[in-house]
């Protein structure tokens, strides 16, 4: 995979340590355009970590980041998000008291362009158009109105989705965008991301304990273990591999 696209995301011999711990311990992989990548391994292995090393969250140890062929290497969250590059976390992150679309139309706010066009433009500064559109397709629509802290567990977890795609990215983090939802709702949120994938592009990269989730959305998965990369390939060569087995779906 990495020959095919080596320059839409290229991350290489990333570490992040914490005295003795290693987090992050020489992790290596590509991310294509408009690719979907995967990323397994047990609890504590490191993947948040390596997710917060690449998006500037926190300072690598050593390593580099690049993005479109550019060093992107320990740049503040704001300036990757300026680049096209967004991000879920492993908690939610929706404004409660906010109503659902409210919730979009913020999450895109950043992206409209200057001040002066934003003084001038409508209200919603002209990103309702694209809330609505995600408001449909993850099937939010209805509760459009309603104050997002109201609504249950997995339907705040699919607007967190939905906000993350507000800016239009080129590239998105997913950190366990399954996690706390049910069943139906998981086969909802990966059809949905399908579908962004198809007709808008973008690459993502998402984190999930999930296996059924992750086998059936990503062509290309990596699986960490202690920090390091303990196997990467496709859903049928990550289920045959005996480390892997080992490691982690044998748990
Ligand atoms: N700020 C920190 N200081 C010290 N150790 C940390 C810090 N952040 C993470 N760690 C350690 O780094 C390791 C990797 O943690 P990380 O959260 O990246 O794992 P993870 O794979 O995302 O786990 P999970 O699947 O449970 O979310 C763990 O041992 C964790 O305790
Ligand atoms: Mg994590």
């Amino acid at each position: 995979m990495s020959a095919t696209h080596p320059s839409f995301l290229a991350v290489r011999e990333l570490r992040k340590h914490y005295g003795s711990i290693k987090a992050v311990d020489g992790i290596s992989f590509d991310v294509g355009p408009s690719e979907i990548v995967g990323v397994i391994g047990p609890n504590g292995c490191g993947k948040t970590t390596l997710f917060n090393s690449i998006l500037g969250q926190i300072e690598p140890t050593s390593g580099t980041v690049s993005f479109c062929e550019e060093s992107i290497t320990g740049k503040s969250p704001l300036d990757l998000s300026r680049r096209g590059i967004g991000r879920t976390f492993q908690s939610l992150q929706v404004f409660g008291k906010l109503s659902v679309r409210d919730n979009l139309l913020i999450a895109g706010q950043e992206f409209v362009g200057t001040m002066g066009r934003r003084l001038w433009m409508r209200p919603d500064a002209g990103l309702g158009e694209r809330a609505d559109e995600l408001l449909e397709l993850f099937h939010l629509k209805k509760v459009a109105n309603k104050e997002a802290g109201c609504l249950a567990y997995g339907q705040q977890k699919l607007i967190d989705v939905a906000m993350a795609f507000m800016p239009a990215p080129r590239l998105v983090l997913l950190d366990e965008p399954c996690a706390g939802i049910n069943a139906s709702m998981v086969d909802e949120l990966r059809e949905i991301l399908v579908t962004l994938n198809s007709t808008h592009g973008g690459s993502y990269v998402v984190i999930e304990h999930n296996m059924d989730f992750i086998m059936k959305l990503c062509p290309h998965i990596i699986c960490m273990l202690e920090g390091r990369l303990l196997a990467e390939g496709t859903p049928e060569q990550i289920r045959a591999d005996k480390h892997v087995l080992e490691a982690y779906l044998g748990n």
